[in-house]
């Protein structure tokens, strides 16, 4: 039987100043937050559409699977462009917020580009950006970044578990790398999925930003409560302080965003680290259903959390 599917927001409390559970996107609730945009190669579907065509749906133990078409061909016609979701939070996360996802599988594969993340909306990146899950293609490791205006930098005195790589935030910096932590091989792709996936969890608070991963065997018990406490989780795995980046400055409300896009720049840009061998291009796998059989999440939920 086919269930209804959502995103159900759960609204909760927690940290040093109570936070309240403010959404439980888990189950049913899920497709409210869907976006439609069909100028691309990929096209991102309707709510009714995507779940006509079980690109979003709730999985026989109640996870929500939210895919990339992986049945249809397009071998041979040259207007084939291949059907995938967007999803947008409507309420907006804002300083004093904490938000925590729970996957069993994210998106990966040549030519896949899934991103877990926030925007502050039009003039980019004037309102910031923060990327919480992305890398393309068959990358192993996930990366976290701000993307900002001049300014707002990472801090190499604050102790995290990843590494960052680049330091400084400003879109102009370094080709828009953003300040990058680069996690590990269980973070991202097929080590993600063959661990049993993991929990991500942004707190932005007075203190600045902080991303925490946990592999599954490592996910805090507090983690799907009411009461998550960051305080308890150890040093952050990256970890972006108020002193070295006025985050009420650079930082706008943000809209939630989970999608799979399909050779979006990023994946075309780093085709040749990963995917050379399977195709010249990006563009050359789009028509094959087949390359798309890991481009899906499993997500057991997304808990927003604020004061
Ligand atoms: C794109 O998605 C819409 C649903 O949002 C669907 O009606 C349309 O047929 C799709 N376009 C293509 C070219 O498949
Ligand atoms: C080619 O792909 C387009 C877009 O995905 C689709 O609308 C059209 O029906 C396809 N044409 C054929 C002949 O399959
Ligand atoms: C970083 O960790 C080291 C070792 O645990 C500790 O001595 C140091 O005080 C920490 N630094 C900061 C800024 O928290
Ligand atoms: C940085 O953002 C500005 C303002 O939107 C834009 O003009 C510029 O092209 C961006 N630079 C990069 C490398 O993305
Ligand atoms: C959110 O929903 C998930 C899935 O039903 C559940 O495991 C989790 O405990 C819920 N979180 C809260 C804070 O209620
Ligand atoms: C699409 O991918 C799913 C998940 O990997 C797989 O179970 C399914 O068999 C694939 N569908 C087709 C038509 O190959």
């Amino acid at each position: 039987m086919l269930r209804a599917v959502a995103f159900s927001l759960v609204v909760g409390s927690a940290v040093a100043q109570q936070m309240q559970l403010a959404t439980n996107y888990s189950g049913s609730a899920l497709c409210v937050l869907i976006n439609t945009d069909n100028s691309r190669v990929v096209n991102f579907t309707d709510p009714v559409f995507a779940q006509q065509q079980q690109l979003l749906y709730v999985n026989q133990v109640g996870n929500v699977i939210v895919k990339v078409d992986n049945f249809t061909s397009g071998v041979g016609n040259a207007s084939y462009v291949r059907n995938s979701v967007q999803m947008l939070s409507k309420n907006p996360i804002t300083p004093g917020s904490l938000v925590i996802m729970d996957a069993i599988h994210m998106p990966f594969g040549c030519a896949v580009w899934p991103a877990f993340w926030m925007n502050g909306g039009p003039n980019w990146p004037l309102h910031g950006e923060v990327d919480i899950v992305e890398n393309v293609n068959l990358a192993t490791t996930n990366a976290y970044s701000l993307h900002t205006e001049d300014g707002c930098m990472a801090s190499t005195e604050v102790n995290i578990t990843g590494n960052l790589v680049n330091t400084d935030c400003f879109n102009a910096t370094k080709f828009d790398e953003g300040c990058k932590v680069v996690d590990t091989d269980l973070s991202y792709g097929s080590g993600f999925a063959t661990n049993g996936g993991g929990a991500f969890a942004f707190l932005w608070n007075d203190d600045g930003m902080k991303i925490w991963f946990f592999t599954r065997s490592a996910v805090p018990s507090d983690l799907s409560s009411a009461n998550p406490n960051p305080a308890g989780w150890g040093t952050p795995t990256a970890f972006y302080p108020s002193s070295t980046c006025d985050t009420t400055k650079f930082f706008g409300p943000q809209t939630m965003i989970l999608e799979i896009d399909v050779c979006g720049n990023f994946a075309v840009d780093d085709w040749a680290q990963t995917c050379s061998a399977v195709a010249a291009q990006c563009t050359d796998v789009v028509p094959n259903p087949a390359t798309f059989d890991d481009a899906y999440f499993e997500i057991k939920y997304i808990t927003v959390f604020s004061k």
